[in-house]
């Protein structure tokens, strides 16, 4: 029995990396780091950056040309875009417009949707609200993040983080009992002082001393995100499970936000879990932020790790901070 009021789910996932490898070698001639401090503490080796000119939008369209020609429809047949991203192009207009117009989505409209860590997981339950409602047939949720464009380079505790990337998503009904089975969300504004963006919004507006204290890049009180994310993410996760009386050894995948190797294995250590049956992706890609959840779950289909009818668990955290965890039988 399904929390939305029809059978939706995801029927085609697309991704896309821009070229540019960057690896903790050539961190390590920017800030005083190694690329054994970098492996063993968060279990990165690389991450892909863009060359300068290259916004989110142009990895989220290319990630969703791919979704598309999974599925084998035109960007016309979609009736709305989610673009999920806490880096757009600019704080307006919305990337989502950017996106729908290079993509030809000719019938669609869109709006953007920013909860940090968590907005794939939140775009994803928006759309397939909108479809379980009637309101629309067929929504794209693309998660695109440059986090390059806002990760201090001159910070060790933050840059050697991050990555930019899109995964993309087609949302729509789907065979009755399959698709999204629940999902949760969660929000709590006191966790926002340990993981931000000083400056740059309308509190305090970009300046040249804002711009030349790096204010206009991320901020994080690493140990304080690491503990809630491992709790929250865990706990989220276990509420699905149970509440769908569903035992951890039947969960064929779990696709946590992959922001550190240790917070991810010590959630699946939670949920008892084998790490086999986590999806992993951040060695190669650290964290892209809204795009984690969807290339993890588009290379872990690409993998054959998953197959029609096999339960998957979603789970996000992240800035707010938000979190939140989601529940699928694979519908194709
Ligand atoms: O997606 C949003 C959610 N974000 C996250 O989930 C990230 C959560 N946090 C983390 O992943 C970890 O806390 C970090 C990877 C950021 C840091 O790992 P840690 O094991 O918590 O290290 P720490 O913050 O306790 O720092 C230990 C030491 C410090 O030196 P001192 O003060 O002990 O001398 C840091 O300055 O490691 C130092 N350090 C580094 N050393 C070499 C911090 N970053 C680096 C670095 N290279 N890149």
């Amino acid at each position: 029995m399904s929390r939305l009021a029809k059978s939706v789910g995801i029927t085609a996932t697309g991704q896309f990396y821009p070229q540019r490898i960057v690896n903790n070698h050539e961190l390590a001639q920017m800030v005083d780091t190694s690329d054994e401090w970098i492996i063993s503490r968060t279990g990165i080796k690389e991450r892909r950056w863009v060359e300068p000119g290259v916004g989110s939008s142009d990895l989220g369209v290319e990630a969703l040309k791919m979704a598309l020609a999974n599925r084998g429809i035109t960007a016309d047949d979609l009736d709305a875009i989610i673009a999920c991203t806490v880096t757009p192009d600019m704080l307006f207009p919305c990337t989502a417009a950017l996106i729908q117009t290079k993509v030809g989505a000719t019938k669609a409209f869109g709006f953007d949707l920013n909860a940090a860590c968590s907005s794939f997981l939140f775009g994803l339950s928006t759309a397939a609200s909108m479809v379980a409602s009637g309101a629309c047939k067929r929504i794209a949720v693309v998660g695109c993040d440059v986090m390059s464009s806002i990760a201090d380079k001159k910070d060790r505790n933050t840059v050697v983080l991050f990555g930019d990337g899109a995964g993309a998503v087609i949302v729509e009904e789907v065979e009755e009992g399959l698709g999204i089975l629940d999902f949760e969300q969660k929000i709590d504004g006191k966790g926002a002082p340990h993981l931000f963006m000083p400056a740059g919004g309308s509190l305090k507006p970009a300046t040249a001393e804002t711009v030349a204290a790096n204010e206009h890049c991320i901020y994080q009180n690493g140990q304080e995100v690491f503990k809630n994310a491992v709790r929250e993410m865990a706990e989220v996760s276990r509420l699905m499970l149970d509440r769908n009386a569903i035992d951890p050894k039947d969960l064929k995948l779990f696709v946590p936000h992959q922001a550190n190797n240790r917070i991810m294995e010590a959630a699946a250590k939670r949920l008892e879990l084998p790490l086999e049956r986590m999806a992993n992706n951040i060695m190669y890609y650290a964290n892209t932020t809204s795009a984690t959840l969807p290339t993890a779950m588009h290379q872990s289909l690409e993998a054959g790790k998953v197959q029609k009818g096999d339960y998957v668990v979603l789970a996000a955290f992240g800035a707010g901070f938000t979190w939140g965890g989601m529940l699928m039988k694979w519908a194709y």
